[in-house]
């Protein structure tokens, strides 16, 4: 049975964390399907680790459909949350568009959206129409080139700026909300004063969960690790290791064996070649 957001609720109210990871196609999402990750993100962050750009910015509402219907093929079990890309936000009907294509042709369960009281009306009118929401305030990677890539929050004004857009995004209805790249005190702060859950990254223990990128989950990625990432493997060197004993078994001939090839009768070779 998939994971539903009621489930999610109830695992919030009885205080248990729960983990997400974002996933980008059929294989991965059948890895989490066999793990106990309940929720999964088809994050935009597949601009960068996916399509190899330096932002989130160049992805569209089709690449994160053609994305999000690979995951939900591969995944009976969580549920899955699909990220609005930049530009659709800015102005609500197409947001509103974006979001419903997202859910009837990708077949997510939850979109996300970066933003907090600027995004407030619009998350209202996405709930409105039954579409289930979740937030994403702190550091916004839309709008990296703006804030550049940093921690948010650490002043003052702006850690009760980022206190206001959680409450804005749950006061417009989103089910959770993401907080990324604040310092530890104030999301557990948030996380306080929030009714519904906060999903954390890069903003310490004290969130109801946490969400990661595969990439940087499983030492996929080796551009950059960001400080908030912890590497549970290190894949990148085994991918790396295995192609390498591929490429050699090839040159040393020891690869194809017997065991990976057919084989025919001499003698009906023999007369194929006559
Ligand atoms: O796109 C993404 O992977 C995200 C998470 C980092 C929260 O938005
Ligand atoms: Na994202």
């Amino acid at each position: 049975m998939r994971t539903t957001i009621q489930s999610i609720r109830t695992a919030y109210e009885a205080g248990e964390r729960f983990a997400m990871v974002t996933a980008y196609d059929y294989t991965s999402a059948q890895f989490v399907d066999r793990s106990s990750v309940p929720l999964i993100l088809v994050g935009d962050s597949l601009g960068m680790v996916v399509q190899g750009n330096d932002s989130t910015l160049p992805v569209t509402v089709d690449d994160m459909i053609y994305h999000t219907r690979m995951v939900v093929r591969g995944n009976s079990n969580a549920l899955v949350v699909g990220d609005l890309p930049f530009g659709v936000t800015a102005i609500d009907d197409d947001a509103v568009r974006a979001a419903v294509r997202l859910m009837q042709q990708g077949g997510c369960q939850s979109v996300k959206l970066e933003g907090g009281t600027s995004v407030a009306a619009l998350i209202r009118r996405l709930v409105d129409v039954g579409i289930p929401v979740m937030g994403h305030v702190g550091f916004t990677p839309q709008s990296v080139h703006a804030l550049g890539t940093r921690v948010q929050g650490r002043d003052e004004a702006n850690a009760r700026r980022i206190l206001e857009d959680a409450l804005a995004v749950q006061e417009a209805g989103a089910w959770a909300v993401v907080l990324e790249l604040v310092p530890a005190e104030l999301a557990a702060a948030i996380t306080e004063r929030l009714s519904i859950p906060t999903i954390g990254i890069g903003a310490g223990a004290g969130c109801s969960g946490q969400v990661q990128v595969w990439h940087d989950l499983l030492g996929l990625y080796e551009d950059f690790v960001p400080r908030h990432a912890r590497r549970f493997r290190s894949l990148g060197a085994e991918t790396v290791a295995a192609l390498d004993e591929y490429a050699a078994a090839v040159s040393d001939g020891s690869f194809p064996g017997p065991e990976n090839a057919s084989t025919m009768d001499a003698a009906t070779l023999a007369r194929a070649l006559d």
